[in-house]
């Protein structure tokens, strides 16, 4: 009876300790996507493709980003986004990204200068 009752008692203190303890805090291994570093790597997503910064290598038959008019990459993402605009992986990709998201990409690549060696 008496051990019962024990049982009983140390359940409760350790289902009372559980729901007091703090949830854990959110993990801190990305920066948040509207944020400078964010946006950066946000970007850094599209260079495989279309090059580091937006700079295509010389040759590549995809194009560069760097130094889009404002307005073009958000444009084309959108188009992508709802399916009219063709192609192979960008509908795809595009899916991927808010609105917001592509305004800062745009203003991103907008801000990058553009490369004589690059394809336009
Ligand atoms: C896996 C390779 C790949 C990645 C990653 C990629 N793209 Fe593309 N992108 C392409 C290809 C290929 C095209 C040509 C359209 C197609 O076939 O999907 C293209 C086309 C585009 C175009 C249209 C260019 C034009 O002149 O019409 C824009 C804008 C664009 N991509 C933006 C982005 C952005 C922004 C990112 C990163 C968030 C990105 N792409 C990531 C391969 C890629």
């Amino acid at each position: 009876m008496l051990a019962r009752a024990t049982a009983a008692a140390w359940l409760a203190v350790a289902c009372g300790a559980a729901a007091q303890q703090a949830s854990p805090p959110a993990p801190a291994f990305a920066a948040p996507n509207l944020t400078p570093a964010g946006v950066r790597a946000l970007a850094a997503s599209c260079a495989p493709c279309h090059g580091t910064d937006g700079h295509a290598e010389p040759g590549s038959t995809v194009a560069s980003l760097a130094a889009r008019p404002p307005g073009d990459i958000a444009g084309s993402m959108a188009l992508y986004r709802e399916g009219r605009k063709p192609a192979t992986v960008m509908q795809q990709i595009s899916k991927g990204f808010r609105d917001d998201e592509l305004e800062a990409l745009d203003a991103y690549f907008a801000r990058q200068k553009q490369r004589g060696d690059a394809p336009k």
